[in-house]
């Protein structure tokens, strides 16, 4: 593999790393006392020991992992601990969305708890959003805050859920409303682990990637045109686009750690893709996260268009690259009937992005060029989704 540095680690150049160049692509978040590095790479896994003992000497580690991740990959993290002497223990919840709910959390943090590890300990959270979620709300408030090591292993983890400290759990309410701002001391993303994941939820992961293309970087979108199925063949444009995602995110989080501004562009196709989660009732066999949000953008750079601010040749590149790969790009993508544009308009307005009646909606100005709009109207909105329904 090719070495490539980008933001060196303070660390890095100690003289124990001196001898040994890093074989990993390291992007840095920068926040002050709370900057911490992700660590991109093949074959990180077994390596993840060394790193957390390095950073965190004599702690010791509760792995949270789903069934899934756990039965493929957990004795190379065991193993890798073991390596070091790190004391550790293990918290396997079910796959899926689910996990994300009071039950699980409480049940979780009974047993991290009846470790007995401190708050100097670490949580490690070992599986996809779910997991990394939920891991960390259990991180942030178990005794008021334990060290967080976030190891994503869904390519919607590593360019997403696992950078920028959101965690937290859904309520009957809705997703994710109960939930803190913990930032991890470390993020590694092994590639080689996304092998065994499904192509469906590599490509909801792809979603994200183009994304972070179309908010505020043309020339990202234009290299994932080229090069897309290098990177759905694990070549090093994988982890090439995997850093440029997360330093697309790093950048906005410096920024705007706690969403007052500027963070909100991250929503860019989620509010029309969190109003089809939920009118699909979160079943995955529909829609998968990463496919609403591939609709939703599709959604967001028509309706800018409907409103003389986007090109449509803008919008049909951007169709036709999620489509060339695989992704859904309409709402009759979608399996099974929706509800009609009068209800999909109640679940956007339930959706944390409306402040004093007026939809917040990140919309876009051409490719690469997205922008946070406060005041665009519901009335619009709903003829426009009818028009689309
Ligand atoms: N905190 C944030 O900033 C943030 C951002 C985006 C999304 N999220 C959250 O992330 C969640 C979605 O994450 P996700 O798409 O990773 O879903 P997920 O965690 O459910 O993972 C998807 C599926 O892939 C499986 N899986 C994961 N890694 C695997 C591997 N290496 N091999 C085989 N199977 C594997 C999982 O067991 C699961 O069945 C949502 O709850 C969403 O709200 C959070
Ligand atoms: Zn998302």
């Amino acid at each position: 593999m090719k070495i490539k540095q980008m933001n060196e680690e303070p660390s890095m150049r100690s003289a124990r790393h001196a001898s040994k160049p890093a074989d990993f692509t390291s992007v840095t978040v920068e926040l002050g006392e709370k900057s911490y590095p992700i660590r991109i790479g093949e074959n990180l896994l077994a390596r993840a020991g060394t790193m957390i003992s390095e950073l965190l000497p004599d702690a010791k580690c509760v792995i949270i992992s789903d069934e899934n991740v756990a039965g493929l990959h957990l004795a190379t993290l065991e193993n890798s601990l073991d390596g070091e002497n790190i004391d550790h223990a293990k918290i396997i919840v079910a796959p899926g969305e689910a996990s994300k709910s009071f039950e699980v959390y409480q049940n979780v943090v009974g047993q991290i708890l009846d470790t007995r590890f401190e708050r100097n300990d670490v949580v490690i959270g070992f599986g996809g959003g779910v997991v990394g979620d939920l891991a960390g709300f259990a991180a942030a408030t178990v005794r008021r805050g334990m060290n967080f090591v976030q190891i994503p292993t869904s390519l919607l983890a590593q360019v997403d859920s696992s950078v920028g400290g959101k965690t937290g759990i859904n309520a009957p309410h809705g997703k994710n409303l109960i939930g803190a701002f913990l930032q991890p001391r470390l993020v590694i993303a092994d590639t080689t682990l996304l092998k065994t994941l499904s192509l469906r939820e590599f490509r909801a992961g792809y979603a994200e990637m183009i994304k972070y293309g179309l908010i505020d970087r043309p020339e990202f979108f234009y290299s994932l045109e080229k090069n897309w199925q290098q990177i759905f063949s694990f070549g090093d444009e994988l982890i090439e686009a995997i850093a440029t995602s997360c330093r697309a995110k790093a950048e906005i989080v410096a920024l705007d750690e706690f969403e007052k501004g500027c963070r909100a562009l991250l929503n860019l196709g989620h509010t029309f893709g969190h109003a089809l989660e939920a009118a699909t009732g979160y079943d995955a066999n529909r829609l998968v996260h990463g496919e609403g949000v591939a609709i939703g953008t599709v959604l967001a750079h028509e309706f800018s268009n409907r409103m003389n601010l986007c090109d449509a040749d803008s919008v049909e590149r951007v169709k036709d690259h999620f489509g060339k790969v695989g992704l859904p790009t309409a709402m009759s993508d979608i399996p099974g009937s929706l509800p009609r544009a009068e209800k999909l308009l109640e679940y956007i307005a339930q959706d944390k992005k409306v402040r004093r009646g007026e939809l917040t909606f990140i919309l876009t100005k051409g490719l690469g060029k997205s922008y946070i709009a406060n005041n665009v109207t519901a009335s619009e909105i709903q003829a426009f989704l009818k028009e689309k329904l």
